[in-house]
């Protein structure tokens, strides 16, 4: 069986990695990697195929930035060209960005097999790109892998058969528990002049949060306010730098310190010493709930309720005040019980392998 995978944005490649080594020497299976170039910085792209062991892509379609519509459209036309010429007998698709759903809609087309990696799951707020990108490519897809049973109650009502729909657990998980040794080759606390437990970490790059002006500048001045009490490192996403440079804010607080984005190395170990973690990534809320590190969301809902409902993650909307009262609330030590979810246990590559090899014989 001929599998082509597709990836474009960094939270793609931690998804990517587990599912092609499990399907790595398996007999019968070839795989072709294409990447759509929706993310092609050094520090957002090329270091994650390095660090996670990931082949080099066999194709790139070098679409780079451009409107929702453009890349979208972009990234369509340049993969339908690739998949004739491949003639896959299954596409993979991960997550939840316009390189997913574009490429499931190809596919759709050309009446080639799709099977989503990370399905199932919702925000039910549609002014998210991504939601609007989840409900398409969930509605396109022929085999859909959920990382938690919410996902599959969702895909239920939405009217998708059951025999589509296979509970495999989260493959990011795969990701940081293969790598977790490795964060020991990480100097990224001290290089930071951070001490383990003693600092917040933090990520945005939400258009809800970013975009706005009026809201970036709010989110700056709190994180300003929260340094006081704890230092902060922000790795800062491209978006995020875009429209920091827009707003000339003082950046020189050595308590709130602005940095490129990180390796995947660099950024676990920043993780799994941090004394909380302040974001609106999807990937991250999940990563804390594992490794047991209290995580603020600064968004009003989230596609992943496991890690409000098991885990370590805590929906502060956009009350910016709460986020600082929460903040002093965890330095406080009020830190609630966390459990992993089921099936979050470093298999959900192997078992998406095991799936698509039985589902190939029949
Ligand atoms: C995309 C995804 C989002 C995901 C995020 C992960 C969609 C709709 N959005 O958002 O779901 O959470 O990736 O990081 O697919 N840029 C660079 N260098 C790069 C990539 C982007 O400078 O390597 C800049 C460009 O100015 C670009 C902007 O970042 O316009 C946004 O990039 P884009 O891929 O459109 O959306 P993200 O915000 O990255
Ligand atoms: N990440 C990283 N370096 C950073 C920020 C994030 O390696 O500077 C990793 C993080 O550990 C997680 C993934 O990127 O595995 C999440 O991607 P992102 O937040 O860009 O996207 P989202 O999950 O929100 O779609």
């Amino acid at each position: 069986m001929h599998i082509l995978h597709v990836v474009g944005a960094r939270p793609n490649f931690m998804k990517v990695a587990p599912v092609m080594a499990a399907l790595t020497d398996r007999p019968k299976i070839s795989q072709v990697l294409v990447h759509t170039g929706q993310h092609y910085d050094v520090n957002m792209s090329d270091i994650f195929f390095q660090q996670l062991a990931i082949p080099a892509p066999d194709v790139n379609l070098d679409v780079g930035s451009s409107s929702h519509a453009q890349q979208t459209a972009q990234i369509m036309s340049r993969f339908e060209a690739v998949v004739l010429k491949h003639q896959p007998d299954l596409v993979l698709v991960y997550g939840d960005v316009n390189s997913t759903v574009a490429a499931a809609l190809v596919c759709a087309k050309l009446e080639v097999r799709v099977g989503h990696v990370e399905a199932g799951l919702r925000s039910f707020d549609r002014t998210m790109p991504e939601e609007i990108n989840r409900l398409l490519t969930d509605q396109l897809a022929d085999l859909l892998f959920t990382p938690s049973a919410d996902g599959d109650a969702n895909l239920l009502r939405e009217g998708v058969a059951a025999e589509k729909i296979h509970l495999v657990g989260n493959v990011i998980i795969d990701t940081l528990v293969h790598l977790l040794p490795a964060v020991v080759c990480s100097d990224a606390t001290t290089r930071l002049y951070l001490k383990a437990k003693g600092y917040g970490l933090v990520t945005l790059h939400r258009p809800s949060n970013v975009d706005e002006p009026a809201m970036l500048r709010q989110i700056i001045g709190a994180l300003a306010q929260i340094a006081a009490d704890l230092p902060l490192i922000f790795p800062v996403h491209p978006r995020t730098r875009q429209k920091l440079a827009a707003l000339s804010l003082p950046m020189d607080d050595p308590r709130l310190q602005f940095v490129d984005p990180l390796g995947y190395l660099d950024f676990l170990a920043l993780q799994r010493n941090a004394t909380v973690v302040i974001t609106d990534s999807g990937g991250v809320q999940e990563e804390t709930t594992y490794l047991g590190v209290p995580c603020l969301t600064v968004r009003e809902n989230t596609e992943r309720p496991v890690t409000v409902t098991l885990g370590t993650n805590t929906l502060i909307g956009r009350d910016l005040h709460r986020l600082r009262k929460e903040t002093q609330a965890i330095l406080r030590g009020e830190i609630r019980q966390r459990h992993i979810p089921p099936l979050w246990d470093g298999k959900a590559g192997e078992r998406i392998a095991n799936v698509i090899a039985s589902w190939s014989s029949r």
